[in-house]
């Protein structure tokens, strides 16, 4: 390796004046690596949760736009103006379309005026003045009706865009498309579609998507927060969750080849975070999939991440009915998971290959990676497991699985799925840890004594959870900052075992801060605004920094998991020469360290630090960078850097 010549650091924490007295000394050894760091380390964790995906990443403006919710309706308000009178009857089509059965038959009775119909969007609208807006609408004409006219409206009522006319149809379904442009700035937007003369028209898929999407894709992303998720340089992304792949029952569960083809003949079905929470219900929760699975491989693809699909095994829910599939049926989950390799990775002659090609992706996806099965327990799971592993291993001998060891970090279903599973020689086990602050810091050496030669591990998904705060707001308040620091404190263990742990996601990932099932999550929006918590803030510099090779971090020849309140790990990269040292004080006492890096020599780069002045500090959609990464100048070996109580560092260097 070459001589690492200059540092960078990555703190969190705010730098005091140092108090020579009290110098904690911390070698790094740079040139003794000890484990390679899997490039995929740091990933995300995708669940259509908290209106993560409808509302929130899937920027459709629309919700039911196309009449499947329990209630045709909901969503929609029938409106009339200008003496204009009708009405809308829901017809199902049957066997014309199973996927999509409903439409909506506009009858307008008047000649003049209009009728129509006015959506309220996912908790309204989000819509930015100058920006423009998408409109398109499956329409089939009955007699009459002559013009479709629409328009956004403030939450006041006041029209808010130009107006935009559709004419010109036929008494065949087509595809008919119009844009408006913003002429203000509102959060709670509605959009008015309305209906202009005397006759029938046929309506579905009522659709407005900003001309704006993430990469300025058709059926795209909401830019704000697909940036927010790329900038974290995730080395992977697990979809699509989470509970959501097993369904309170087996008819709720997750079926990926329902969520492609064209958008229109995907089948809508009830989100399970619907009636999931009683506190927290959300009657107008719904998968459209119109964020489906060729949009999450497509979104892997253009953040530089391994895609990392999670499929049903044959078992819903363990925690709703825990139905499961017999044996003796298992054959088409089996099937569907085959299926999925074809899909990301067959040539286009094959039957789904073709299908990604007419998607607009002919090229593979290259998945390499597939989990079966979510939180998962005991004998039923092992059984269907494998026979997943039988039919995939045999097919496609280089896919690695994934599989579950429970819902919990520890105890019998752990405990029973580590030990057989270990057995079985499975290339991952997704270990779960939703804890306290305190379980993170005291479980920072987890991996310190896992088997080094048997199956690895994925920390599927993980986040610090404090007690709620007295008096604390209802939505980010969970987000506080120690849970942040915990996590830091946990993650440094996980790097400095990076021949063990070879994958990690926060989870979940996403919150809309009106329509939340759970908390705390990475990434908080409203219809305009995003938030990344001090929590992404770590992830992110672990993500960003992430190296080639584990080094030693040691205090006093040991490694520093605790001692003194002090938790550190540090990497090199081999191939930008950087050397990256994060260094975590959770203690309520600033603490000053100096930095020996022998391999190193005395070198300059920068030092990044991480920090709040109390606990429970927040970013919130008001103050959103509270806490927020700070960089300043630093030398190795020369720099004595106080940490401030409570607070993450993370040095690395400067590329030569
Ligand atoms: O992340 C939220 C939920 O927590 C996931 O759906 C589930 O896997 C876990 O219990």
């Amino acid at each position: 390796m070459k001589r690492i010549t200059t540092i960078a650091f990555v703190f969190v924490a705010l730098t005091h004046a140092v108090l020579a007295q009290d110098v904690k000394q911390i070698s790094i050894l740079v040139d003794k690596p000890t484990v390679k760091v899997s490039p995929n380390m740091w990933g995300i964790f995708f669940e259509d949760i908290n209106f993560s995906a409808d509302g929130g990443l899937y920027a459709e403006l629309v919700k039911n736009r196309s009449f499947e919710f329990l209630k045709p309706l909901m969503g929609w308000k029938e409106i009339k103006g200008e003496g204009g009178s009708g009405n809308i009857l829901i017809i199902n089509r049957g066997k014309g379309n199973e996927n999509n059965p409903r439409f909506g038959r506009i009858t307008v009775k008047s000649a003049s005026g209009y009728y129509g119909l006015e959506n309220e969007g996912f908790r309204g609208m989000g819509i930015e003045k100058g920006k423009t807006y998408n409109f398109s609408i499956l329409a089939r004409k009955g007699n009459g009706v002559t013009k479709i006219k629409i328009h956004l409206l403030g939450a006041d009522g006041k029209v808010i865009s130009n107006d935009a006319t559709l004419q010109g149809f036929t008494d065949k379904w087509g595809k008919y498309s119009a844009s408006i442009t913003a002429t203000a700035t509102e959060a709670k937007a509605h959009f008015a579609v309305m209906f202009e003369g005397a006759g029938i028209l046929d309506v579905d898929m009522i659709s407005l998507f900003p001309k704006d999407t993430w990469k300025g894709r058709a059926n795209g992303l909401r830019p704000d927060l697909a940036q927010l998720l790329a900038d974290l340089k995730p080395g992977f992304v697990r979809f699509p969750g989470g509970c959501i792949v097993e369904g309170r029952d087996l008819a709720n569960r997750y079926q990926w080849k329902k969520t492609v083809g064209n958008v229109e003949d995907r089948e809508l079905i009830i989100n399970r975070w619907n009636t999931e929470f009683p506190q927290r219900s959300a009657p107008d929760y719904f998968q459209s999939y119109g964020l489906g699975f060729f949009e999450y491989f497509q979104l892997a693809e253009d953040i530089g991440a391994e895609p990392l699909p999670i499929l049903n095994c044959g078992m819903a829910c363990q925690y709703n009915t825990g139905e499961v599939a017999p044996l003796d049926q298992i054959s088409p989950f089996i099937q569907d998971a085959l299926d999925l390799v074809e899909f990301a990775n067959g040539q286009v002659t094959t039957k789904w290959g073709k299908l990604r090609a007419a998607m607009g992706h002919p090229k593979p996806f290259n998945l390499k990676m597939m989990g079966v099965g979510n939180e998962q327990w005991d004998v039923q799971y092992l059984d269907r497991y494998k026979l997943f592993a039988k039919a995939l291993n045999t097919k496609y001998p280089d896919l690695k699985l994934v599989t579950s060891s429970g819902p919990s970090p520890s105890g019998d279903k752990f405990d029973y799925l580590q030990k057989e599973l270990r057995e079985q020689k499975v290339n991952f086990l997704d270990e779960h840890y939703y804890q306290s602050p305190d379980w993170f810091m005291q479980n920072a050496s987890r991996y310190d004594n896992y088997d080094r030669k048997s199956s690895k591990i994925f920390a599927g998904e993980y986040a610090a959870h404090i007690k709620e705060p007295k008096g604390a707001k209802e939505s980010e308040t969970m987000n506080a900052w120690v849970s942040a620091l915990a996590e830091a404190a946990f993650m440094t263990g996980l790097e400095r075992n990076a021949d063990v742990v070879q994958m990690a996601s926060y989870a979940p990932l996403l919150a809309h801060v009106e329509a939340w099932q759970w908390r705390p999550d990475l990434i908080w929006f409203d219809n305009l605004h995003s938030v990344a918590t001090p929590n992404y803030y770590v992830q992110k510099l672990f993500a960003n920094n992430k190296g080639t090779d584990v080094v030693p971090a040691l205090m006093d020849g040991k490694i520093l998991a605790g001692k003194d309140s002090l938790y550190a790990s540090a990497v090199i990269d081999k191939s930008t020469h950087q050397l990256v040292v994060k260094v975590v004080n959770t203690s309520s006492l600033p603490i000053t360290i100096q930095l020996n890096s022998a391999g190193a020599g005395t070198s300059k780069g920068t030092l990044t630090e991480l920090t709040a002045s109390n606990n429970l500090d927040i970013n919130t959609l008001a103050d959103p960078k509270k806490i927020y990464p700070t960089e300043s100048p630093v030398t190795i070996n020369a720099s004595k850097l106080s940490l401030k109580p409570r607070s993450v560092k993370v040095p690395y260097t400067e590329k030569k």
